[in-house]
């Protein structure tokens, strides 16, 4: 089951049913903070809903096809990464995250997603990292631009969000950008 512990405070593990309680209690406690970008944030409103969405996060595990896992920050789930998809002809994927707003500033996704990349590129083998954000999401730009990924451009209209578009910046990371920074 994937789980690898990122340094001596952070954990990354796959969510499965027993974490339902605990997710929907992060999610409802992070409503306005997360539905800002996130727009799936107003479909999840009770535990049942997770109860559903689990076993479809844990096919897409099982069919090799991206994952989504809970950040733990001391012990306690304060957030998530995931793979949206990997796409194995191209060896290329994209990650997404959110964290609970309390623990923000601490570095606690720049550093998950850090070792995930080490992951990602070591054990899996993958060649091409992407992280797509809204142009006006700085917060979640910093991370990819904190790590080094190249900023490729811009996906016009790339997002839905309620009553408009928003354009994202599709940001990359390869694999021998990445190997070149660790010697640098
Ligand atoms: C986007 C989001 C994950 C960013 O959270 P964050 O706490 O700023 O990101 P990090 O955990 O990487 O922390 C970075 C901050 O910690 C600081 N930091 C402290 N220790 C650090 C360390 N060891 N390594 C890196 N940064 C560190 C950085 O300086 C930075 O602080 P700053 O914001 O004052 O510049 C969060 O705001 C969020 O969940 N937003 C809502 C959902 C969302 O937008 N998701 C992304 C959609 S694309």
């Amino acid at each position: 089951m994937f789980s690898f512990k990122v340094d001596h405070e952070i954990e990354i593990g796959l969510l499965q049913q027993q974490h339902k309680e605990e997710l929907f209690q992060l999610i409802d406690d992070n409503r306005e903070h997360l539905r800002k970008w996130l727009l799936w944030v107003d479909k999840r409103k009770s535990v049942q809903d997770f109860e559903t969405i689990i076993p479809l996060w844990i096919t897409n595990y099982a069919n090799n096809n991206g994952f989504d896992a809970g950040i733990r920050y001391k012990g306690t789930l304060v957030g998530m990464v995931g793979l949206h998809f990997i796409d194995w002809k191209n060896k290329t994927t994209s990650i997404g995250y959110f964290i609970s707003e309390d623990v923000q500033g601490k570095g606690i996704v720049t550093r998950s997603v850090k070792a995930l990349a080490n992951y990602l590129f070591d054990e899996m083998n993958l060649n091409r990292i992407e992280v797509e954000v809204a142009v006006n999401n700085r917060k979640s730009m910093a991370i990819p631009e904190r790590l080094g990924f190249v900023r490729e451009g811009i996906k016009r209209d790339g997002q839905w969000l309620y009553d408009h578009y928003e354009d994202l910046i599709l940001f990359s990371l390869l694999k021998r950008d990445w190997k070149q920074k660790s010697v640098d």
